[in-house]
């Protein structure tokens, strides 16, 4: 009894470490789920490098649907008075919202061809598809995010 009491507590201990580092200072919840939604985008961005570009084993359906899923759970992301905190989002976003979501379509849009490469199995498709993907993220990371 008294050894689960214990590995109880290094456990709640190992939790709290962890979590406070992950989400570092930051605690409007907004800020933290869309940072913490594009890492997840970014790390399925990384495998598929491997697969398509390094050679490595790996399914690229998985990662691209992964990206969907990611996407599809952005919810809310940039609510009133999530400019403020630690986040790169620039205050771009919310004077011109419309060409913001427009950036956010297209790369959803690239994430959906991303999937049917995947599915028809055609490398070369798969890179070019990859590439436009690619390309989305970083055109609304250029007009919309902080450096
Ligand atoms: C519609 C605009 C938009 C699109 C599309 C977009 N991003 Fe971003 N991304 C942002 C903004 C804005 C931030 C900064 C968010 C913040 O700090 O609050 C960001 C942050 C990030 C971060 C840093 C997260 C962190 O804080 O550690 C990564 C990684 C990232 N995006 C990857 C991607 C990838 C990969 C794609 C494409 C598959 C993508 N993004 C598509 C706007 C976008």
């Amino acid at each position: 009894m008294k050894k689960l009491a214990l590995a109880a507590c290094i456990c709640a201990t190992a939790f709290v470490g962890i979590a406070s580092t992950a989400i570092a200072a930051e605690s409007n919840p907004a800020i933290v789920h869309r940072q913490s939604i594009y890492k997840v985008a970014g790390g399925h961005m990384g495998s598929l490098k491997a697969i398509l570009f390094l050679g490595g084993k790996g399914d690229a359906l998985y990662h691209a649907e992964a990206i969907k899923g990611a996407f599809d759970h952005m919810g809310k992301a940039y609510p009133a008075g999530s400019d403020v905190g630690e986040t790169k989002a620039k205050p771009e976003i919310w004077t011109n919202m419309s060409g913001f979501q427009e950036k956010g379509k297209a790369a959803y849009g690239a994430t959906l061809g991303l999937i049917e490469a995947a599915k028809s199995g055609d490398k070369a498709a798969q890179v070019e598809a990859f590439k436009t993907l690619g390309g989305s993220c970083k055109a609304c990371h250029k007009e919309f995010r902080k450096k």
